[in-house]
């Protein structure tokens, strides 16, 4: 079904939407992204999305061509033009496009301003009750993952072998085994004592906005966190081990290449984890 989508000012249908091919989010992926959920028409935990947009805009010296709070406002309006309940808005801004291909900034051109909605019900996702598989590939991205940049095709490649795995995310991995984050995810492990271990922040991963309050909402509750590097024989003498990201909240993950985690199931810190962070979501959506 067709729906409503922003570019540069004008509502139009998502299947008409249009920019030039010059545009150098198409030429050189000169661009950053964002995506928040939707969860009951309410966007959630958006403005730590809206702060990690600024960011990564910010480290790429590409200004805004929208306040933050007209931003804002235009999600609210494709929530409401779109009827959208349960969902994700997407947003994306690139240097725009110039009158040839020259790598260097053009002078005097405006940002592109894209942003569309899709329908997603991620409460109830299948996934969150089975758990989801994993495979490993070498992360091959550049070094500054924390910028959210539309420049994805490790991520494609990753999540693409494995879709042909049968595997529902890529956990990337690099110096020794090291698991840096999920093709689209964070990538969390409960070990054998009870400690919620999940990569630390820095330019080797992005920081993920549902990991952060999945972090905070465990400390809340007593829960050990450490933020450290794991590999992957560690997630598999884990409990447990789950993903994070607005588009699945918690799932999760009961199988690394083909192995088990504990006893393949989904594990009940991963399973109440979720239950709190969807209770956050719904009593703070905006
Ligand atoms: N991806 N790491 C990577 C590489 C990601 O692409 C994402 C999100 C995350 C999780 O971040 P957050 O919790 O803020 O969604 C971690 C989005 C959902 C995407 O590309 O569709």
């Amino acid at each position: 079904m067709d729906s409503i989508a922003y570019v540069n000012g004008d509502f139009v249908l998502l299947s008409e939407a249009k920019v030039s091919v010059l545009d150098r989010g198409f030429l050189f992926a000169d661009g950053i992204y964002e995506v928040s959920a939707v969860l009951g028409g309410k966007l959630i935990d958006n403005d730590s999305h809206l702060a990690r947009l600024e960011r990564s805009v910010g480290e790429i010296k590409l200004p805004l061509p929208e306040t933050v709070a007209r931003i804002k406002e235009i999600q609210h309006e494709l929530i409401s033009r779109n009827q959208l309940k349960d969902g994700l808005v997407y947003i994306q801004v690139t240097r725009g496009a110039d009158v040839g291909r020259d790598f260097a900034f053009p002078k005097g051109v405006k940002p592109t301003l894209m942003m569309f909605t899709s329908v997603k019900d991620i409460v109830n996702a299948a996934s969150a009750k089975t758990g989801i598989g994993v495979i490993t590939v070498p992360d091959i991205r550049w070094t500054r993952r924390d910028i959210k940049s539309v420049a994805l095709l490790a991520q494609v490649l990753a999540k693409q072998a494995a879709a042909e795995a049968g595997a529902g995310e890529a956990w990337m991995i690099e110096d020794g085994g090291k698991v840096t984050e999920g093709g689209s995810s964070s990538a969390f492990i409960l070990t054998k004592d009870d400690v919620l271990v999940t990569r630390e922040n820095s330019s080797a991963i992005l920081p993920g906005c549902t990991r952060k309050a999945v972090v905070k909402l465990a400390e809340e509750r007593q829960l050990r966190v450490e933020e450290r590097a794991f590999t992957i024989e560690e997630a598999l003498r884990a409990k447990e081990a789950f993903i994070t990201s607005a588009s699945s909240f918690v799932q999760p993950v009961v199988k690394i290449d083909g192995e088990l985690v504990a006893d393949g199931k989904p594990g009940p810190v991963a399973l109440r984890l979720r239950e709190i962070y969807i209770e956050f979501a719904r009593a703070t959506g905006t």
